[in-house]
């Protein structure tokens, strides 16, 4: 499977933001050389890790979201619950029996989320946020 890079094209306008994004494709990085190698303990730590991780990046999304007044956090919040739950689907089968959980389909799963997430829910918000910052520059009479 061919990985996707990060680029300043996916950029959110937030740096934050940006950065929590850039540990997700290292992370995609990452699980796609043990799953590769067949490192079934790796792989389950990658799986643990990632769900803690997305939990506190979508929560710290979300809040980001609320504090600007978003108006499209409810769908985008619906989309990161729909994640969350298909990784703790994952961690629970991964948990039960590991050899139930292709390495390859966490990938899919994640390379997907990136790619449709990212590119295109999470860009969304970026020019609401670039909008409120130029708004608060002028307000405040900087250019
Ligand atoms: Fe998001």
């Amino acid at each position: 499977m061919e990985l996707v890079e990060w680029n300043d094209s996916l950029s959110v306008g937030d740096p934050l933001m940006d950065a929590h994004h850039r540990v997700f494709f290292e992370m995609i990085r990452e699980f796609s050389e043990y799953q590769e190698k067949d490192n079934r303990d790796a792989v389950r730590d990658r799986i643990e890790f990632l769900f803690e991780y997305a939990a506190m990046h979508l929560s710290a999304e979300e809040k980001l979201m609320h504090k600007v007044n978003y108006p499209g956090l409810a769908a985008h919040k619906a989309e990161h619950d729909v994640f969350i739950h298909e990784l703790l689907i994952i961690k629970i089968d991964f948990d039960k029996d590991s050899s139930s959980v292709s390495g390859e389909t966490v990938l899919k799963i994640m390379q997907d989320w990136l790619v449709n997430h990212i590119v295109v829910s999470d860009k969304h918000y970026a020019p609401y946020l670039q909008s409120l910052q130029a708004q608060f520059c002028s307000l405040s009479g900087f250019d």
